[in-house]
C-alpha cells in the first residue's frame, strides 16, 4: 500500500463523513419512514437512537479507522484474525446498498431531465412516477447513467472532485431546503402536518417503528459497512474524534429533520381534502418524495427551476453517498483481486449495475415477485439495514468490549483530547448498544419468518 492520503483537518473529515452520511437516507427515506410510522414519536425515537447507540458506533468506527490506518478488512484482521469476516460482511453490505442506491439515483436523474425540460406539469400528474418506474427499460437506462457518474468521479479521485463540490453543494442544499420548507409550511392545512411531525403520539409507536428507526439510524449514519472506518483511517492523530462525531451526527440529523419539514406539512396540505387520500399518502412509502413534492412544486413560482434544482441537489447528496459506498468496495476488491483502480472501478460498476436491475424490475414486470411480502428493492434494503448492519455492529461491540478491550479505543480517542463522555461511551458500547441491537435484530428476524406479529 502506498502512502495513505490524509484529510487536511477537522473540517475535511467532518465534511467527507457528512457527505457520505447525508444522502437519500435523509432526503427520501427519513420523511418516508416518519410519515409511515406515526410522525413525532418516530422522530423522537430516532433522535434518541442517534444520540446514544449511533454516538457509540460512529465513534468506535472512526477510532478503529484512525488506529489502524488501513482498509476495513485488514482493520478487523488486525483486531483479531478470527473476526476478519466482519470486514467482508461490511464490504458485502456496501455493495448491496450500492446496487439499489443506483436504481433510486436513476429515478432522480429522470426527474431532473423532466423538470429542466419544462415538463413540471407532467411530473405532478397522477400516475407519472408509477408509470415511469414500472417500465422495463427507461429506469434501467437512468440507473446505468447514475452508475456511470459514480464511476467517472471515483476514477477522477474522490478528494479533489467530490469534496470540493460538497463544500458548495451542502450549504446550497440547506438553503434550498429551508426555502421549500417555508413555502410548504405556508400552505393551507400545513400546520396539521407540522403537528403530526413534531408532537409525539405514543399510541402510534409500534415495535415495527422501533425497528425502522434503528435501521434508519444505521443507514443514515452509514454505519456497519466500513465507510466510517475507511474515512477514519484518513484522520490525523490530533483531531478530536468525540467532537467530530457530534458534529457529523448533528449535520446528518439536521438535514433529515429539514427534509421532514419539506415533505410532511406539504402532504397534509395537498391531500387533506379527504382523510382517505391523506392516509394513503402517509402510507405511500418509497414514492413519497417523487409523488408529493412535484405536486407542491407546481404551486410555486418558477416551479420548473425550483423542482429541477431540488432534484439536482438530491442527486449530488446521493452521489457523494454512493461514491463512499463504491470507494469502500473498490478499496478492498482492488487489493484482494490485485487490480488497478481503473479496471476495478469498471468491474465494480458493471456488477453493481447488473445486481441492481432486479430491484428496478421489481416495480414493473417483476412486481409479482414478493419475498416475505416485500419487493426486491425493499427486501435488499431490509436485509442490509435491519439484518446485516446491526449484526456487524453487535459483533463489533462484542469484539471490542469483551475480546479485544475497549482501552485500545479509549486510548486512541484520548490521543487528541480529553474524552468527556468516556463513562457514558463505555456503558453504551458494552451493554446498551449490543443489548438493544440484539433485541431488535431477533424480533425483526422472528417477525419476517412469521413467528411473531409486530
Ligand atoms: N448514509 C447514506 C444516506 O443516508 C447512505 C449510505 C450508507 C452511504 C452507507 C454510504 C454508506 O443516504
Amino acid at each position: 500500500m502506498g502512502k495513505r492520503k490524509m484529510f487536511s483537518g477537522h473540517l475535511g473529515f467532518i465534511l467527507a463523513t457528512a457527505g457520505s452520511a447525508v444522502g437519500l437516507g435523509n432526503l427520501w427515506r427519513f420523511p418516508t419512514l416518519a410519515t409511515k410510522y406515526g410522525g413525532g414519536s418516530f422522530v423522537l425515537l430516532y433522535i434518541i437512537f442517534v444520540a446514544t447507540i449511533g454516538f457509540s458506533l460512529v465513534l468506535t468506527e472512526a477510532a478503529i479507522g484512525r488506529k489502524f490506518h488501513c482498509n476495513v478488512v485488514d482493520a478487523y484482521r488486525k483486531i483479531n484474525r478470527k473476526f476478519t469476516f466482519l470486514g467482508y460482511i461490511a464490504v458485502l453490505v456496501a455493495f448491496l446498498i450500492l446496487s439499489y442506491y443506483c436504481v433510486i439515483g436513476g429515478w432522480i436523474l429522470k426527474f431532473i431531465t423532466v423538470y429542466f425540460s419544462g415538463n413540471e406539469l407532467l411530473a405532478a400528474g397522477d400516475g407519472f412516477f408509477d408509470g415511469f418506474i414500472s417500465k422495463a427499460t427507461w429506469p434501467v437506462l437512468f440507473q446505468a447513467l447514475f452508475v456511470l457518474f459514480n464511476m467517472f468521479v471515483v476514477m477522477l479521485g474522490v478528494q479533489n472532485g467530490v469534496e470540493r463540490l460538497n463544500k458548495v453543494l451542502m450549504p446550497a442544499l440547506i438553503i434550498l431546503s429551508i426555502i421549500v420548507s417555508i413555502f410548504a409550511l405556508s400552505m393551507d392545512g400545513a400546520l396539521e402536518g407540522l403537528k403530526y411531525y413534531l408532537v409525539p403520539d405514543f399510541s402510534k409507536l409500534s415495535f415495527r417503528a422501533v425497528l425502522a428507526a434503528l435501521g434508519q439510524m444505521f443507514f443514515s449514519l452509514s454505519l456497519g459497512m466500513g465507510v466510517t472506518i475507511t474515512y477514519g483511517s484518513y484522520v490525523r492523530k490530533d483531531i478530536d474524534l468525540e467532537k467530530a462525531t457530534k458534529k457529523i451526527e448533528l449535520f446528518d440529523t439536521g438535514i433529515a429533520l429539514l427534509a421532514g419539514f419539506m415533505v410532511i406539512p406539504a402532504i397534509f396540505a395537498v391531500f387533506s381534502s379527504s382523510s382517505e387520500s391523506l392516509e394513503n399518502a402517509l402510507q405511500a412509502g418509497s414514492t413519497l418524495v417523487f409523488i408529493t413534492l412535484p405536486k407542491v412544486f407546481i404551486k410555486m413560482p418558477f416551479s420548473g427551476w425550483i423542482g429541477g434544482t431540488f432534484f439536482l441537489l438530491i442527486f449530488f447528496a446521493a452521489l457523494t453517498s454512493s461514491i463512499a459506498l463504491m470507494e469502500t468496495v473498490i478499496s478492498t476488491w482492488k487489493e484482494k483481486l490485485h487490480l488497478k483502480r481503473k479496471s476495478c472501478t469498471i468491474l465494480v460498476g458493471l456488477i453493481a449495475f447488473l445486481a441492481g436491475i432486479p430491484a428496478s424490475l421489481g416495480y414493473g414486470i417483476w412486481d409479482s415477485v414478493s419475498i416475505f411480502g416485500m419487493n426486491i428493492l425493499d427486501f435488499t434494503d431490509f436485509c442490509t439495514n435491519q439484518l446485516l448492519m446491526p449484526l456487524g455492529a453487535v459483533m463489533t461491540c462484542i469484539l471490542v468490549s469483551y475480546i479485544w478491550g475497549t482501552w485500545h479505543l479509549t486510548d486512541e480517542i484520548k490521543k487528541s483530547s480529553a474524552f468527556h463522555r468516556e463513562k457514558w461511551y463505555l456503558i453504551l458500547i458494552k451493554y446498551i448498544t449490543p443489548v438493544a441491537v440484539v433485541i431488535t435484530l431477533i424480533s425483526s428476524i422472528l417477525n419476517t419468518f412469521g413467528m411473531i406479529q409486530l
